[in-house]
């Protein structure tokens, strides 16, 4: 799919050759006297047309208009937010049409609509097609989104190329999260990333079980031991700036299938647990948008991947490991398996004499009862960087929301065997998880990104949302000197 900017007053606009037309309304917008406009002031004398947001009138062979369809679609008071929604319910509108081009009009442009607008179109023609041929993929070739002046395109150039980068890297993250565990192995996942290194700026080292070893990620190595699926190490650099620039890390929890091991999950949903690579996922898709960008910054994603699994080689509870830090842990359940991957890549990271590192994980499902899907869990004991996060979620409407990690949370992890143990009781689970995290992250500034509620969509819609790539790129985006 291409995505172009472009001059265009709805005047040009009733003119523009396109499949599918979509203009969009703020309550405020005054209409003037081209073909465009004299429908809008008649659709809401008659009331065809309300200011409630995304509530829309489709018009087939409108008169005065090149493009077989018009969509007019409310935006209420114009939010970025409103927006989306709009932008949404259009392009849902025309889904049974499959346009191949269709243009977007934002009377009231700004980067923060605009951003919305692409984010929209791109999340509303997404379909996945690699375990389902018979999906009918979009036919979208061309979006255009037209702003009615030169100037205001000009200002809003930088986000719509950024919003563009995004939603490649959002696809891609949808793509690994939607492939089902079996087309989604940790050697699968390491072939991506190097295929990625294939683009400019980008590098990429994969590490085994035998390296694993010698690196003395005994917490890692043991989540994978229960798996006939060999464990992969992935780290990836982004190299934009000067090598002696002190790079952000990201490191996403990358277990293909997640079965609880010996402390095996309930049947009903486990299909779901496929989507607990989504944080290797988003590290994947943030790298892909950085190529697409190549700003001055340098970053590393680091991608421990594994498959969680029963059987007489697993994990069991009680089991004490070593990780690579040196502390012990008592692995109490083995359904706590992410942070016990996720502790020894944070190890590894110190290497990288990182000004952040981030984490990025499918943690908990205490995080989704907690937040719902609509924000993801955010910790750090560094306020800046938190709230660097923050406003960068906010930004990109990928939302997030600090969490606390007082040292009393801390107290369920203490154990007689080991340094720590790996779970804490029930209460505040999001918390102690984090808690067990930061005991590996002391040594630079640490972030922690709980999206166990914001990954993926279940139900009807069920399927990866490329989650919190926005946020994570918006971020980074911020750090340029
Ligand atoms: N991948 C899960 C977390 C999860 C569960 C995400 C449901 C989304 C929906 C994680 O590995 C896990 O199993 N966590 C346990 C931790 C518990 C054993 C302390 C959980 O949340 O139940
Ligand atoms: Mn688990
Ligand atoms: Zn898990």
């Amino acid at each position: 799919m291409n995505f172009e900017l472009k001059t265009l007053d709805l005047k040009a606009a009733a003119g523009f050759n396109t499949d599918a037309l979509v203009v969009l309304l703020p309550s405020h917008f005054k209409p003037g006297r081209d073909a465009i406009s004299l429908l809008i002031t008649k659709a809401r004398a008659n009331a065809d047309l309300d200011d409630s947001v995304g509530k829309l009138l489709s018009i087939w062979h409108a008169d005065g208009v090149k493009a077989s369809r018009l969509v007019l679609v409310s935006t209420g008071e114009g939010s970025a937010r409103s927006v989306r929604t709009a932008t949404a319910a259009a392009v849902g509108a025309l889904k049974s049409a499959n346009p191949k081009t269709i243009a977007v009009c934002l009377p009231d442009g700004t980067q923060q609509r605009v951003h919305a607008v692409v984010q929209a179109v791109a999340d509303a023609s997404y379909v996945f097609t690699t375990t389902k041929p018979s999906a009918k993929a979009s036919l979208l070739k061309r979006v255009t989104v037209g702003l009615p002046t030169a100037e205001k395109v000009k200002a809003v150039k930088g986000a719509f190329t950024t919003a563009t980068a995004l939603a490649q890297g959002v696809a891609l993250a949808k793509e690994w999260g939607n492939r089902p565990a079996n087309h989604a192995t940790p050697t699968m996942l390491a072939r991506a990333a190097q295929g990625l290194a294939k683009k400019s700026r980008i590098k990429c080292q994969v590490l085994g079980p035998k390296e694993v070893e010698k690196l003395g990620m005994g917490s890692f190595a043991a989540v994978a031991q229960g798996s006939s699926e060999p464990l992969r190490f992935i780290v990836l650099h982004y190299t934009g700036a000067a090598k002696t620039v002190a790079p952000t890390v990201l490191v996403g929890k990358g277990i293909t299938f997640d079965t609880g091991g010996i402390s095996l999950k309930p049947g009903p949903g486990m299909d779901e647990m496929k989507f607990d690579m989504c944080g290797a996922a988003s590290v994947l898709g943030t790298f892909e948008a950085l190529a697409a960008l190549q700003p001055a910054i340098n970053v590393v994603g680091l991608i421990p991947t594994c498959e969680n699994m029963p059987s007489s080689n697993a994990l069991k509870p009680g089991d004490v490991v070593t990780s690579m830090s040196g502390q012990t842990i008592e692995v109490l359940n083995t359904d706590a398996e992410g942070r016990l991957i996720l502790c020894d890549a944070l190890t590894y990271a110190k290497r990288f004499k990182p000004r952040a590192v981030i984490d990025i994980a499918t943690l908990t499902g205490a995080c989704v009862i907690s937040l719902g899907h609509i924000r993801s869990g955010l910790f750090s004991p560094s306020d800046d960087l938190a709230q660097a996060l923050m406003q960068a979620g906010e930004e990109s409407m990928d939302l997030c929301w600090r969490l606390p990690l007082d040292e009393e949370y801390a107290e369920g992890l203490k154990s007689n065997f080991a340094d720590v143990a790996n779970v804490a009781g029930r209460d505040g689970g999001a918390v102690t998880a984090a808690k067990f995290l930061q005991r590996f992250a002391k040594d630079f500034p640490w972030a922690h990104l709980d999206i166990a509620g914001a990954a993926w969509k279940t139900g009807a819609a069920k399927g990866a949302t490329g989650r919190p790539v926005g946020l994570l790129l918006h971020y980074l985006l911020r750090t340029k000197a």
